[in-house]
């Protein structure tokens, strides 16, 4: 069949391509353990109390689940402190970000956002037969809200926001953001994609959840593949004024998130005492890659996620290679117009000094 009856916009996409997987990297290198840091993934998986209530619910798995998992949206409308009416839980923050895109966008709109940054909102803007309208992040690799400002008119639907920046690892300020979000008119819709914002430690920084609060027409996007270590059980959710999150609730499927998806969320947001363990190990981590990569001699700029943007200053592209030889799966930033960067997603200490010593013996060896 040729592609004449695909749908025109979708033939301007590209099929995703995902980093190399574990089992890939063994069979090519003849290596049995592998340690994966280019997924931003959790290195100590879910928590022990998620997995049990996995195995439960699996149990149940010939019943549908409740449609709109109305027992985690009450648990975290009482954590945000808003109405679980305003939240929708679905399939991933991939799906929740391509529901936005069905739910907002018409042909012919304009969607605004940094590059680089996550990809899919290209995808959903392409999808849906919209323009993206891509601006260059600032020098210091932040978004930069000035220019998107400038670029908004009266074809912009969606302004995209990835806070913290995902390769970047960078946030923007949060009294920016509200002086943006107070200039930005009302027939555009703010996106802040906070995957990574659990990991953003800065007392009193103020995260989506205030700037909806105050009524801005923010939606802001969550995952539990990150912090909670559910990346593979496919778990996300929104956040929005009523009005704002409508148009998700009416294009959202009728169910879909399982129930083992909805069971390990529960239980990973009740095992505070795990989440807090991550988020110890991943601070702790953050400073000890940091430290170690700008040793030697690459530049790292902090990171407020479980990631770190480092400029190896040379083509990367070797390091990486050598990286996979010695069993470390990093993301290399070429796709994203940076050929010298790599992406490090923090691991266990043990994880990260086992990669620290392989990448020093890469780099001397380099000298
Ligand atoms: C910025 C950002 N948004 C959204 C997602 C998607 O998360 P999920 O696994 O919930 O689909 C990711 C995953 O890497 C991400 O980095």
């Amino acid at each position: 069949m040729s592609t004449e009856l695909w749908r025109q916009d979708v033939m301007k996409l590209q099929t995703y391509v995902p980093g190399k997987s574990i089992e890939e990297v063994k069979k090519q290198f003849g290596l049995s353990e592998i340690t994966r840091l280019a997924s931003n993934e959790n290195p100590y998986g879910p928590s022990p109390k998620a997995v049990a209530a996995m195995q439960a619910a699996a149990a149940e798995s010939h019943l549908y689940p409740e449609s709109t998992s109305a027992e985690l949206r009450a648990m975290l409308g009482e954590q945000y402190g808003v109405d679980s009416a305003q939240i929708l839980i679905s399939n991933g923050a991939d799906n929740v970000l391509m529901l936005i895109g069905q739910a907002y966008i018409n042909a012919g709109d304009e969607v605004v956002y940094c590059v680089p940054t996550f990809p899919v909102y290209r995808t959903s803007t392409v999808m849906m037969g919209a323009v993206p309208v891509e601006i260059p992040l600032t020098g210091d690799h932040k978004f930069d809200l000035d220019r998107i400002l400038g670029s908004i008119n009266e074809r912009t639907k969606l302004v995209y926001i990835c806070n913290p920046n995902n390769p970047t690892g960078t946030i923007v300020g949060d009294g920016e953001l509200e002086s943006f979000l107070r200039k930005v008119p009302s027939h555009v819709v703010v996106v802040l994609d906070e995957a990574y914002v659990e990991f953003v430690e800065l007392r009193d920084y103020r995260k989506g959840i205030e700037f909806i609060k105050k009524g801005y027409n923010v939606i802001s996007v969550h995952t539990f593949s990150k912090l909670y270590g559910l990346a593979a059980a496919r778990i996300g959710y929104a956040i929005a004024p009523p009005e704002v999150l409508a148009p998700l609730l009416a294009v959202r499927e009728p169910f879909p998130v399982s129930r083992m998806a909805v069971a390990a969320a529960i239980a990973s947001l009740e095992d505070t005492e795990y989440r807090d363990f991550i988020l110890a190990s991943n601070r702790d981590g953050l400073k000890y890659l940091q430290r170690e990569m700008t040793a030697l001699g690459f530049d790292v700029p902090d990171s407020y996620s479980n990631f770190l943007f480092a400029d190896t200053k040379r083509e990367a592209a070797p390091i990486v290679e050598s990286l996979l030889r010695a069993g470390f799966i990093v993301r290399p930033c070429k796709g994203w117009g940076y050929p010298n960067h790599i992406r490090v997603t923090v691991g266990s200490p043990e994880q990260n000094e086992r990669f620290i010593a392989a990448l020093a013996e890469i780099v001397t060896g380099q000298a």
